[in-house]
């Protein structure tokens, strides 16, 4: 599904922040990344959206080599991977139905067509009462479901989340780690990226482990 060979990736000349790794993210499959704070767990998963390109080494989405397609074409792929990013990113002039609804509005599909999964999604993450409301009065739970739910709306095959438990207490944790696991119970392949080791005991999965640009994975 996402395959890295021999990738190794440099902001600058001085550090590797992936020195030559290589694995596989099966279809289906559902992945922690763990590793310090700086070790690299954003750019891997920038790496897999096709959002940063590798230093050396090759990243093939979807079977296709990325170093070999056009930007339309990268957009076409990311369509089908869903992000949930460390920080949120909802549009603060945007209602939260307005922030879910967005990526299908961007692919210029009919809102009559999408209003009542919208409105299902918001009922599935439990943020109903909140869907006339913009982010900023939202609380961080809530901003985190709505980000996930935007990462949903469009049936990714995948799901990459950066820390998604980051923000909330064990609780909500907890609810969102049933969710991606209810996801990936439909077929989608999930990939999250924590410190949290409370959330990684809870539903034991693969854990790619980052340290010093190399991985270790657990399984
Ligand atoms: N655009 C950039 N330019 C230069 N250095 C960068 C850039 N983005 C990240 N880095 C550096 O790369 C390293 C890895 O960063 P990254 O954000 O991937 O770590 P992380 O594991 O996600 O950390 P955290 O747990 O704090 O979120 C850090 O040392 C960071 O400062
Ligand atoms: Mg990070």
């Amino acid at each position: 599904m996402i395959e890295l060979k021999n990738v190794s990736l440099r902001y600058n000349l001085n550090r590797e922040i992936l020195n030559n790794v290589s694995f596989a993210i099966e279809p289906g499959g559902f992945y922690y990344i763990t590793g310090s704070s700086g070790a690299g767990k954003t750019s891997l998963l920038k790496l897999l959206f096709l959002s940063l390109k590798p230093s050396d080494g090759k990243v093939s989405v979807f079977g296709h080599d990325i170093s070999k397609i056009s930007n339309y074409k990268k957009q076409l792929l990311r369509r089908r991977i869903g992000f949930v990013f460390q920080d949120f990113r909802l549009l603060n002039h945007l209602t939260t139905y307005e922030n879910i609804a967005l990526p299908l509005r961007v692919r210029g599909e009919d809102e009559i067509n999408y209003k009542k999964d919208v409105i299902e999604l918001l009922k599935w993450v439990d943020l109903e009462h909140c869907i006339h409301s913009k982010p900023e009065v939202l609380s961080g739970g809530e901003k985190q479901r709505a980000a996930i739910a935007r990462a949903v709306i469009g049936s990714p095959e995948i799901i990459l989340a950066d820390e998604p438990t980051g923000n909330v207490d064990p609780d909500i944790a907890s609810r969102i780690l049933k969710l991606f696991l209810e996801l990936n119970k439909l077929g989608t392949s999930i990939v999250i990226a924590t410190h949290d080791t409370a959330i990684i005991k809870q539903i034991k999965k693969p854990i790619i482990e980052l340290k010093n640009g190399k991985i270790k994975i657990q399984k």
